[in-house]
This record gives structure tokens, C-alpha cells and sequence, in this order.
């Protein structure tokens, strides 16, 4: 099932570059954005687990709280048509209620269910050891989010509509702020990664610069 030809997948991916300096007089349609926010949700996941939410920022005077400690993104706070945190949940341990639940709605219980949450226990202490520490944990769910992130901003670019990731920020304080205004509980999620949309302005872009690839890749033949 071909929708787009090659060279518009190579184009838009080209096209897509971080951008620092948004058009404030464009914001994105809902439609638009309403695509962006559904290629967050299709996203695929680490044993289906979706370890996310979505926060999307839109209030200018908490936009304006946020730049003190989100130095990555201080101009993009004002001009960025939106702005998304991803959030990652903290405690996506086997033997949460998460995972019997999924199971159960699979259709699963008794032995069958017990024995694929020994098989989840067994892969996330002993093959991707996870289990370690409560950041570890986290962190395996923050490394969904970023695929998440990958699919958004490549779905816009191919939209026409501009991004750019952020890690520019001091988490706590960011964390801090958007708690204070009741935006999420930070027993249950934390701030992974932040992504601005919106339209780039007339300003000319440095060229993209990129590693080779002969430099990149390794084959197994
Ligand atoms: C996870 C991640 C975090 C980033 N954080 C920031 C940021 O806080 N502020 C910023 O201006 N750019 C940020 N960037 C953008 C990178 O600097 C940029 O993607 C990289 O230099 C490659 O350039 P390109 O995206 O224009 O191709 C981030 C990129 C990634 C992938």
C-alpha cells in the first residue's frame, strides 16, 4: 500500500529541521493538529505498554512561567503555535495493575495470565534490566515517549508544519511549575521530552549537516 512516493518521504524528511524561529502570526488549524496528536496515540510501544501522556501548553502566562527554566525553547515559548510535553509514566512494573488488566481484556486469566507475567518479570529484570531503580524504570518509559516525538514531528513536516524537540529544560522546575497547576500527578508521570509546532519564519536556515553514511552503518552479510 503505496500513499506517497519516495522522493516525497526523502523531501519531507529534508524538509524537517529544528526550528528556533516560529511565525507568531500562524497557528495550526485543530484539524492539523488533531493528525499530530493522533500519530502521538498510534505510536507503537514497548509490549503495547503506552507509557504516556500528552500535555499540550497553550496558556501564555504558564508559557511565560516556563521560560526561567526551559532555556532550550525561551523564544519558541512566545512564537510556537503549540507546545506538547510528553509525559512518562513512573511505574510501568510488571506486576502493576496495568499489566493484569491489559491481560485480562486480551481475554487472558488463571495460569495463562500468571504465566506471560512471569514472562513480562523475566524481561524486564533480567533482559532489558529495568527493574533496578525507579529512574531505570522511568526511563524505559521515557524511551517510548521518543518515539512518540519521532512521529509527530516527522507526521507534520510531511503536513508542512514545523517543530522542534526539547530537552532544554531543568525538569524539576518545569515539573514543578506544571504540577502547581494541578497539569498532572508526579507520583504517576514526569516530564520526559517537550516538542513546539508551528510555522517557520522567513529567517534562512543553516544547511543540514549529517553524518555519512559509510560512516553510520555496519552490515551483517
Ligand atoms: C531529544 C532532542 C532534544 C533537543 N533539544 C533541543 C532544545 O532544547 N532546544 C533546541 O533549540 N533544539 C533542540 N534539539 C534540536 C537539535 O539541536 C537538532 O535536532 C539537531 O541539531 C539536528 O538538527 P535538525 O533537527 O535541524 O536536523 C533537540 C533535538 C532532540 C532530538
Amino acid at each position: 500500500m503505496t500513499y506517497i512516493t519516495k522522493q516525497q518521504v526523502l523531501d519531507s524528511a529534508l524538509y524537517r529541521c529544528a526550528i528556533r524561529d516560529y511565525d507568531p502570526a500562524k497557528k495550526i488549524s485543530e484539524e492539523d493538529f488533531n493528525v499530530i496528536l493522533e500519530l502521538a496515540r498510534l505510536s507503537p510501544s514497548s509490549v503495547g505498554s503506552e507509557p504516556w501522556k500528552f500535555l499540550v501548553v497553550q496558556n501564555p502566562e504558564l508559557r511565560e512561567k516556563l521560560k526561567p527554566v526551559s532555556w532550550g525553547m525561551k523564544s519558541q515559548l512566545d512564537n510556537a503555535s503549540h507546545l506538547v510535553f510528553l509525559l512518562a509514566h513512573k511505574n510501568m512494573r510488571w506486576d502493576t495493575d496495568f499489566f493484569r488488566n491489559k491481560l485480562q481484556s486480551y481475554g487472558l486469566s488463571g495460569e495463562r495470565l500468571e504465566s506471560k507475567l512471569e514472562h513480562y518479570r523475566n524481561f524486564q529484570q533480567n533482559d532489558i534490566e529495568i527493574l533496578e531503580s525507579e529512574r531505570t524504570l522511568f526511563d524505559w518509559a521515557s524511551k517510548q515517549t521518543y518515539i512518540a516525538l519521532g512521529n509527530m514531528m516527522n507526521g507534520a513536516a510531511m503536513l508542512g508544519i514545523d517543530s522542534c524537540p526539547i530537552e532544554g529544560m531543568n525538569y524539576k522546575g518545569v515539573t514543578d511549575i506544571l504540577v502547581e497547576a494541578g497539569l498532572f500527578d508526579p507520583t504517576e508521570y514526569g516530564v520526559s521530552v517537550a516538542v513546539t509546532f508551528g510555522y517557520r519564519s522567513e529567517k534562512p536556515l543553516p544547511a543540514k549537516s549529517r553524518k555519512k553514511m559509510e560512516d553510520l552503518m555496519i552490515w551483517a552479510e
